[in-house]
């Protein structure tokens, strides 16, 4: 991995002061009422952009997903869940591969685009300006505007109601070395990411913590 020397933090990735652990931030709790329809509301959710290719023509395409997840650590999984009219689902049983491409701010357009037009209809790479980039350890492709791409080969693809849930094993992960400083640490809270909720897309808010910061020791 080449390292990027003149890479600078943001100075907004990080506040100098985050929420005290020690401090009990929680709101009185409004009484809470069941909603009309329900249905998934696990958010926010990612949105992210799944690339993928035809076996047997190499056509390469691109489709937005939301239910999309980390689902094992060991081995590396993830889980997209796609329904049978989309193109790509075709694409993605028959070739058994798959890449998930993260998004960010400047990508929000694009993501919105391949989630509402069909690679049926449209080239939504040329549409949206879209780099295709080669696959490294499987053939499907991956998008270059992407600061972290995702190659995943299927382990698994469970049928469940509207949609089917494909398991992916992770082969490999490319990410943009521009977030990378010179001690490899990779900075992919300054890649302003993109998260879906609930009909809307957002940026991600102010950091207020970071793992174990709960209990963490008073120094
Ligand atoms: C924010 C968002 C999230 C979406 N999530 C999913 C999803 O998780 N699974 C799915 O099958 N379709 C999802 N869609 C719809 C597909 O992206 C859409 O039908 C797309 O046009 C399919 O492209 P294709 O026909 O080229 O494969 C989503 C659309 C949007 C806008």
């Amino acid at each position: 991995m080449e390292k990027n020397p003149s890479y600078k933090r943001k100075k907004t990735s990080r506040p100098k002061k985050a929420v005290s652990p020690r401090r009990n931030v929680l709101r009185k709790p409004h009484h809470k009422v069941p909603f009309p329809k329900p249905g998934n509301m696990v958010y926010p959710a990612p949105a992210v952009l799944v690339t993928c290719m035809d076996p047997v023509t190499r056509e390469p395409n691109v489709f937005t997903a939301g239910w999309a997840a980390n689902v094992c650590t060991n081995p590396p999984m993830v889980s997209v869940s796609i329904r049978k009219e989309r193109y790509s689902y075709d694409m993605i049983r028959k070739s058994g591969e798959f890449t998930i491409n993260l998004t960010t701010k400047d990508l929000a357009r694009a993501a919105d685009y391949c989630g509402v037009r069909s690679g049926r209809t449209t080239n939504k790479f040329q549409d949206m300006g879209l780099t295709i980039d080669p696959g490294l350890s499987i053939q499907a492709p991956s998008i270059r505007e992407s600061p972290v791409s995702i190659e995943c080969r299927v382990s698994q693809i469970i049928p469940l109601g509207s949609h089917d849930m494909f398991l992916g094993e992770v082969q490999a992960v490319l990410v943009d070395e521009h977030y990378m400083d010179e001690k490899e640490t990779f900075h992919l809270e300054d890649a302003d990411l993109l998260s879906y909720v609930h009909g809307n897309y957002y940026t991600l808010g102010k950091n207020v913590g970071h793992f174990g910061w709960s209990i963490r020791k008073k120094k």
